[in-house]
């Protein structure tokens, strides 16, 4: 059977997208693109507007295209599909015209003037195109050349500037050119980097520089076509200060080298948002046959401990769904201020050490980028539109690889909370500027896409995956699940290709009838929602409840709340649990009974702190203060500031913004943006 899948406008051309399926080549697709000039094809620019003409057009070249596919052996079947171009509207890049297949970095990391400098090569697959366009943001250009070996300077032009995208840079160029070299350095304005200072380090003797690509900050390091609908490889030589150690989202060197220049290699295919590097005083331990960590010396042992489980870790998710494709799985511990709890960069997840809770009981999110390395980097959200693509997915396996360590009980905890959050998300939502955030295709095109980051991305994507699983029974999902890996491996997807997948493979071949549309298209959570019940967490909420009926008595209680093994998402539920008329009093008393104020678990302080602000708990403020001014984490300072701003008490946004103050220079663009906003200054 053949399918019109998509029909493309470029500028000057049209692409139209066939798939060929057939059941004899194990449900693989071949995939035609036939490129035709828009004057020959006489069709407007939309699918719907379509007229006859077209539609004769299109038939002749069904049967041509029919003809020529039952043509295809047995053997093009395994031929990975070819590059097939989705708008991004968060990319200038004329991607369907000219693109990178790969990059290589020559630069230099000056810790003295905090930029990073040199030239990005790009090596361009075939094209036809006279003008390159590139991302870039807040990079100063010194000049653009093309060839190879002997290069000639050519023209270039910087578009205007937009706060979110950037702007483009225009190369001129020639149908035959091959290599464009772009000589840059950073500048202050760079949102991705983030420079520290020794003190803001664990062994404060070194400073430390990191990156976070993610979602469209790449473009701001890197001149490059920022984008992740193309995938390219990279190598790169870095030349750091010889007592530094640079690593990358690519091979890595084990030690440091003498004379601070290292040379990197990712031979496989990524998206720009997954090029990541890091800088510092970086030791290697290794965890196992294919996996470890890079930290600074003082957190090596640490982290040798927190993280133990990671190599079972890997066995599971392979157990799960097929072989872990990247050769090493490493994770870099960067400083406080790292945005995030981790980032899937391939090959070397880059992590916060707040996930060094001190009792393994923060894993769920090592689990959480592990996952990554098949839904996210094998297979990739074609636009940011496509998040839930990449992290719902991530949500569901994490869950399952956190099941298959530690049990089925654990697991519903993590899913409970996870419930928890996205009920609250969604009331948020549908009372906010934006009620139709809540549908898991987002609709961010004039938008910053970091606002796509949401428990609707994550959490209803991960329960929609579960709800289908519950549908079909999970030997099927996971079948399904594994061999939608392995077809779609190296490659981009969008919403609607996953939609289209889904029912071929799985809904019409079983006969299920399933309110998908809904699900991806409409607001909410539907009725048809999997619910999931934890009776630990309902334990933790009796135990709240007698607490705000004053019925708690702590030493020697059968209530027994001084009990140690109680994990995160218990004590989280406790704190949930409890009344926001509770008394400042009850608040001090439970303190000093569980010490939740100097927790050495980040995530419980969340939790508590969040709840002191609306009970009017001052006393916490000097550890709150500690915890804001120490983590640069946003998911775990972004609710307190929150809760600060929203109090009625004005003396805590006083307090918030005298907090900010202090600890602005301990965070990383994303998060000081973000608190920035919340507070409203800056
Ligand atoms: N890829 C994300 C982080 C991200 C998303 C950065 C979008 C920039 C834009 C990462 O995998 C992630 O989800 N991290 C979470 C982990 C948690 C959900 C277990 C985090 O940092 O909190
Ligand atoms: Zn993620």
């Amino acid at each position: 059977m053949v399918k019109i899948v998509k029909i493309v406008h470029a500028k000057e051309i049209t692409f139209i997208h066939f798939y060929r399926t057939s059941t004899c080549i194990c449900r693989k697709f071949i995939e035609f693109q036939i490129f035709l000039p828009r004057k020959l094809l006489y069709l407007r620019p939309t699918v719907e507007n379509m007229g006859m003409n077209g539609l004769n057009y299109l038939s002749i070249l069904f049967l041509f295209f029919s003809a020529v596919s039952c043509t295809e052996t047995e053997d093009s079947s395994d031929k990975k599909r070819e590059f097939r171009p989705v708008s991004d509207s968060h990319s200038y890049a004329n991607i369907e015209q000219i693109r990178t297949k790969h990059l290589h970095l020559d630069i230099d990391v000056n810790f003295d003037a905090k930029t990073i400098s040199g030239v990005a090569r790009h090596e361009m697959v075939d094209h036809e195109a006279t003008t390159a366009i590139f991302d870039i943001k807040a990079l100063d250009i010194k000049r653009v050349t093309l060839g190879k070996g002997n290069e000639i300077g050519t023209d270039f032009e910087l578009g205007d500037s937009d706060d979110i995208l950037g702007r483009p840079l225009k190369v001129k160029i020639k149908p035959d050119t091959k290599y464009i070299n772009i000589y840059y350095s950073t500048t202050d304005e760079t949102q991705a980097l983030d420079w520290l200072d020794p003190a803001l380090t664990s062994g404060k003797k070194h400073p430390f520089m990191y990156t976070q690509g993610q979602a469209i900050l790449t473009r701001s390091w890197i001149p490059l076509q920022d984008s992740p609908t193309n995938r390219i490889t990279y190598s790169a030589d870095v030349q750091v200060p010889s007592e530094l150690m640079a690593v990358m989202s690519a091979d890595n060197p084990k030690s440091k080298s003498a004379d601070g220049k290292y040379h990197f290699e990712m031979k496989q295919k990524i998206p720009a948002y997954l090029i990541a590097i890091a800088v510092g005083d970086l030791k290697y331990t290794s965890l196992g046959d294919r996996c470890g960590i890079y930290s600074e010396p003082e957190l090596a042992a640490e982290c040798a401990y927190e993280f133990t489980d990671l190599p079972k870790m890997i066995n599971a998710a392979e157990k799960l769904y097929g072989t872990y494709q990247w050769d090493q799985f490493d994770m870099a511990i960067l400083p406080y201020s790292f945005p995030f709890g981790g980032m899937e960069n391939p090959r070397l997840t880059f992590a916060n050490p707040t996930l060094l809770a001190g009792d393994q009981s923060l894993v769920s999110v090592v689990a959480h980028e592990l996952a990554h390395s098949w839904s996210g980097n094998l297979v990739t959200n074609a636009t940011w539109n496509d998040f839930w693509l990449n992290e719902g997915f991530t949500v569901y396996f994490e869950n399952r690889i956190m099941e298959a360590l530690y049990g089925e009980e654990i697991a519903d905890i993590h899913k409970f909370i996870e419930f928890q959050d996205l009920v609250a998300t969604v009331e948020d939502m549908e009372n906010g500027e934006h009620p139709e955030d809540t549908h898991l295709k987002l609709h961010l095109d004039d938008r910053d896409p970091d606002e796509g980051m949401s428990d609707i991305a994550y959490v209803k994507g991960a329960f929609f995956l579960r709800t289908i699983e519950k549908e079909v029974g999970r030997k099927k999902f996971d079948i399904f699940i594994k061999e939608y890996f392995d077809t779609h491996a190296f490659e981009t997807i969008s919403t609607e290709d996953f939609v289209d997948y889904l029912s071929t493979e799985l809904f019409e071949p079983n006969n299920v009838q399933f309110n998908v549309e809904e699900w991806i298209y409409q607001p909410g959570i539907p009725d048809n929602c999997v619910k999931i019940r934890s009776k630990r967490l309902e334990h933790m909420d009796e135990l709240a409840q007698e607490v705000n009926n004053g019925e708690m008595i702590f030493i020697g209680s059968g209530a027994n709340l001084e009990r140690s093994d109680f994990i995160t998402q218990e004590w989280v539920a406790f704190i949930r649990g409890l009344s926001d008329d509770i008394s400042p009093e009850t608040m001090a008393e439970l303190d000093e009974k569980l010490a939740f104020s100097q927790s050495a678990n980040r995530v419980i302080k969340l939790e508590w702190y969040q709840l002191a602000v609306r009970v009017g708990y001052k006393s916490a403020r000097p550890y709150m203060k500690e915890h804001l001014t120490k983590v640069g984490r946003r998911w775990l300072i972004e609710g307190i500031y929150r809760a600060l701003a929203e109090s009625e008490d004005k003396s805590d946004l006083a307090f918030a913004k005298e907090v900010f103050e202090q600890a602005k220079g301990n965070y990383h663009f994303v998060s000081r943006s973000t608190v920035a906003e919340i507070l409203g200054v800056e």
